[in-house]
């Protein structure tokens, strides 16, 4: 009986306090999940992926979703640039565990697979807001905000 009500705390805790969040106005991911991620909070190394798997349902057909990813040090953002494939979120988008790429499938569940090497040049940060785009012509079309700790 203990075990169960400490289970439910805990599911309620989880749940009001996820390491991701919706961007605002912006599609968001139904479902991110993480290795590197639980409660409310990521942590990484230097030197460590950081990767995750967002589950995106999209509404249109984009031909190109540039990646953009931006560290939030006291509120300034910091973009961090991909080289290709990371480059662009099209190569990272599976169904079935197969390549879909672009252009995306309106309306079915998508696998974005959310991959940044963080490199010794990463700025190292406490919970700071990490935020993962994909933009088509330079307007965000799918984007999702983490709570993130980058340490040496
Ligand atoms: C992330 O990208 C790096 C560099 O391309 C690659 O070596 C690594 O296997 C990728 N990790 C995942 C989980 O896809």
């Amino acid at each position: 009986m203990f075990k169960l009500v400490a289970l439910t705390v805990l599911l309620a805790l989880s749940g009001t306090q996820a390491f991701w969040t919706a961007c605002p106005g912006v599609l968001a991911p139904t479902s991110v999940t993480s290795d590197v991620c639980s409660g409310s909070s990521c942590n990484v190394r230097l030197g460590q992926d950081f990767s995750g798997v967002a589950t995106v349902s999209f509404t249109r057909a984009h031909a190109i979703l540039t990646t953009r990813i931006t560290i939030y040090i006291g509120g300034v953002g910091v973009d961090i640039p991909q080289d290709a494939p990371h480059d662009n979120i099209c190569n990272s988008l599976f169904r079935d565990g197969v390549l879909t790429g672009c252009p995306t499938t309106p309306n079915v569940a998508t696998e974005w697979r959310i991959n940044l090497t963080v490199t010794s040049n990463t700025p190292t940060v406490n919970n700071a807001r990490v935020r993962f785009e994909g933009l088509e012509n330079g307007v965000s079309e799918v984007c999702v905000d983490v709570m993130a700790s980058i340490v040496a």
